[in-house]
């Protein structure tokens, strides 16, 4: 047996495959290493992250709901401890395709998918694909239309900026836009941490992906499966306008959270778990 607590920590990591705090080993998808976390069991979800940032945005909701499911986050191809892009455009067809082979991988069959944000678009693209993967869907704090003329300009200039000065300036932005103005300063400064964590060359990658990205209104209209809608109160990117939009397309519950902007999950751990439990209660594995 290992005798230092670190010993004994690699020792478990390496016989059980998953700690705590659920970082596994990478599989290899479409050439490329692919990490992701997971914690609990049960039937899986399958949570997807917002851009710029990595798979522990979710931890919280791990936390509050591994009692009820295997939660499955991937840090997406360019973000977190997954390969570096080195693609020009980073599409959320891409991404859709990358999470069905790391199911294949994983051999699941269905996922509860979850998505914040940009993950929202790359869950629509998912459920675009393979409605036949899917249990249930939870949009949080996204979208469902494509971006309007001056959204695309914008996403020009960011990127030409990331390119041009690094990532300090457009991440100490993008913070303000995040969070509620209630936010904490360890909220604030955890984001700035996964947004500077981030190559510019994904950030560029991912702005181009979005902007790119279809109204995928109709297909949210044609899911034949249970369909939640959660948005911050203050959410100033994707406004609960957006989400109301989405709600009605799919015939879903929309839940607003009080006091909260743009990241939800983090802001309002408790609100945005019992939203997704009372989706997963309507699901074929309750
Ligand atoms: C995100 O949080 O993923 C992004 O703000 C989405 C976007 O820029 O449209």
């Amino acid at each position: 047996m290992p005798s230092h607590p670190w010993d004994r920590l690699f020792h478990c990591c390496r016989r059980r495959a998953v700690c705590n705090t659920g970082v596994v080993p990478e599989v290899t998808i479409n050439g490329h290493e692919f990490f992701y976390r997971e914690q609990g069991s049960g039937p899986v979800a399958l949570f997807i992250h917002g851009f710029p940032l990595d798979s522990t945005m979710w931890l919280e909701q791990f936390d509050a709901l591994s009692d009820v499911r295997r939660c499955i986050a991937p840090d997406l191809h360019g973000f977190g401890r997954s390969a570096p892009s080195v693609r020009s455009v980073l599409t959320m067809e891409d991404h859709a395709f990358d999470l069905a082979k790391l199911l294949e991988a994983l051999g699941l069959e269905q996922v509860d998918l979850v998505g914040l944000s940009m993950g929202g678009y790359i869950a629509l693209a998912f459920a675009e694909r393979f409605p036949e993967r899917l249990r249930t869907l939870a949009l949080v704090d996204t979208k469902a239309t494509e971006d309007s003329t001056d959204a695309k300009a914008g996403r020009d200039a960011a990127a030409e900026r990331v390119a041009d000065e690094g990532r300090s300036g457009f991440a100490a932005d993008m913070i303000g836009l995040l969070v509620a103005e209630s936010a904490s300063t360890w909220t604030r400064a955890r984001l700035r941490t996964m947004i500077e964590a981030t190559p510019a060359e994904s950030t560029v990658a991912a702005l181009e992906g979005m902007k790119q990205r279809p109204d995928r209104t109709e297909t949210l209209s044609n899911l034949p499966v249970p369909v939640a809608v959660v948005v911050g109160e203050h959410d100033v990117l994707s406004p609960i306008a957006e989400a109301d939009h989405m709600a009605v397309a799919a015939g879903g519950v929309l839940t607003v959270v009080p006091d909260a902007g743009h990241m939800s999950p983090i802001e309002d751990p408790v609100a945005v778990a019992a939203a997704l439990r009372t989706l997963w209660s309507q699901g074929s594995s309750g």
